[in-house]
């Protein structure tokens, strides 16, 4: 018998685990990210104890978002559709591309002539800058919440809470 982890482990776990989650993306709304809709966000998971969270984000081709610092926490991301790259960088994310951003980055993200989709895990604060450096807005965990929590309240959808944890 391998007694490494013993069966009292394993039912302490059983008893007090946190449930699993399993969401098909399918289930969830596009979430409009930006007033002018030029790029949207499906929810996965917004971890408030560390204010990390998780979305799947689609950006519409040909577009360039607003240069913004993140501060406070890292970018992960992992492109699956379409082609994007951050201003004045060399490479380009293609499908199956991971990218790893320091806190402290400053980029403006650019798009090529295809819609993109990358599951994009953020915590910390994105703030944007005007063309002075002047920080003119921000997000983070709580304002992306707002927005998923808007959105569904506009248009009759159930919030799904069982995507906080
Ligand atoms: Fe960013």
């Amino acid at each position: 018998m391998n007694d490494i982890i013993h069966q009292s482990v394993i039912e302490l776990a059983e008893k007090m685990q946190l449930p699993e989650r399993i969401v098909n993306i399918g289930e969830l709304p596009w979430v409009p990210f930006t007033d002018n809709e030029s790029c949207f966000f499906k929810p996965l998971r917004f971890d408030l104890s560390t204010g990390t969270w998780i979305y799947l984000f689609k950006i519409k081709s040909n577009q360039a978002l607003g240069r913004h610092r993140h501060t406070g926490g890292s970018v992960i991301g992992y492109n699956i559709q379409g082609k994007w790259g951050y201003e004045g960088r060399e490479w380009t994310a293609t499908p199956g591309t991971f990218i790893f951003e320091p806190p402290g980055d400053i980029h403006t993200l650019l798009t090529g002539d295809e819609e993109v989709i990358t599951l994009f895990i953020l915590s910390g604060t994105l703030q944007y800058f005007d063309d002075n450096n002047q920080i003119v807005g921000q997000d983070d965990i709580y304002t992306v919440l707002k927005k998923y929590h808007h959105y569904c309240e506009q248009n009759g959808i159930a919030i799904r809470e069982d995507l906080v944890y």
